[in-house]
């Protein structure tokens, strides 16, 4: 195949930050998608939904003239969220899901919650609204092996969650293992799971190749090849418990390339290029436009887009560098030629 019109996708997982950052990535991902997930974990985080209606409009005057995008505003769960408060995101309309990251887990979670019980009043009301709660599904624990953190959190924290919530959506982000592809495939119908670009092209072995390799570097963090191989065969089933959410995140060239670099890969500039790619790769194009364009939409419940967008295989090279703040930032696979490419 040399070419591929579908459905125009959304993000169903996406970090535009603020101000003079989210205008520099915002075109990319408003240039494929037509509406994403917007992440919470701003400094200080999207914690109520005043907040949330402030950012959603630095959202929409940060697009480009003409440009549509629509943005769908989430809140970042605490340990003092109200139950009151998932009401009201409710009523807003424009709230349409709340993040859950433990304390601690990842950039930016210095707020998240502590202990996952502490929210339980919450949860009975998003099941009771209908609000899907979004994990982000690792433990923190210090003595956990950062490489079984999905795991142990899906044995310790999420099987008790939704044995307790039986009717809380759920979607378990960014999944990296077989453990949490066979948590989905046997949860019930209320438990869905996105898909990063980066965890279906690479396994761990990115992140060490040929030296130490900080653009690799999100969490959770990439895992063996049989983990690979597997979110692969769930992204490209047809399944549509899994759909696309690229997890794009931002970060200066410097603060990556540091002693101490902060996780995230960009790849909102050739997001649907990379999952072409990856689709390709096991003969599963005709799987795309379903992954990446009707699961997510089934699943919030909201319409299908009605545009298209068209791939086209023709190799082009990835920029080493996208400007960003002062410094750039060095998109997933910088430097490369791949073989897709969003016309
Ligand atoms: C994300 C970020 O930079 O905000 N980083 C990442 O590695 N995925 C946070 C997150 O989603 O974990
Ligand atoms: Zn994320």
């Amino acid at each position: 195949m040399q070419k591929l019109t579908i459905t125009r996708p959304d993000d169903w997982h996406l970090h535009l930050r603020d101000g003079a950052a989210l205008k520099a990535v915002l075109p990319h991902s408003a240039r494929q998608f037509a509406r994403a997930i917007i992440m919470p974990n701003l400094k200080p985080p999207i914690r109520s939904v005043a907040d949330a209606a402030a950012y959603r409009d630095r959202i929409l005057a940060a697009l480009p003239v003409g440009q549509a995008f629509e943005p769908l505003m989430t809140l970042y769960l605490t340990d003092n969220t109200s139950p009151a408060e998932i009401a009201a995101a409710k009523a807003s309309k424009f709230i349409k899901a709340v993040k859950y990251y433990p304390a601690g887990a990842t950039t930016n979670s210095d707020s998240g919650v502590t202990d996952i019980r502490k929210c339980d009043r919450v949860f009975a009301a998003m099941e009771q609204e209908g609000i899907p709660l979004l994990l982000h599904g690792e433990v923190t624990d210090a003595e956990v092996d950062v490489f079984d953190r999905e795991k142990v959190f899906i044995e310790k924290h999420l099987i008790p969650l939704v044995s307790r919530f039986p009717k809380l959506r759920v979607v378990l982000e960014h999944i990296t293992t077989l453990d949490a592809v066979q948590f989905v495939l046997n949860a019930n119908r209320n438990i869905a799971a996105t898909i990063t670009p980066q965890h279906l092209l690479f396994s761990r072995n990115a992140l060490f190749k040929g030296g130490l390799r900080p653009h690799y570097y999100c969490l959770p963090i990439l895992k063996r090849e049989q983990h690979r191989l597997a979110l692969l065969q769930a992204a490209t089933s047809g399944n549509p418990k899994f759909f696309l959410g690229t997890d794009s995140a931002p970060h200066t060239r410097n603060t990556k390339e540091s002693d101490c670099g902060c996780a995230g890969c960009y790849s909102a500039l050739h997001a649907m290029a990379l999952y072409a790619e990856a689709f390709e790769s096991v003969d599963a194009l005709n799987h795309l436009e379903a992954f990446a364009s009707f699961y997510g939409p089934d699943f919030y419940r909201l319409p299908r887009n009605t545009e298209t967008i068209t791939l086209v295989k023709k190799t082009w090279r990835i920029p080493h560098e996208v400007s960003f703040l002062d410094v750039g930032l060095v998109p997933l696979k910088a430097g490369e030629e791949i073989p897709w490419q969003m016309i």
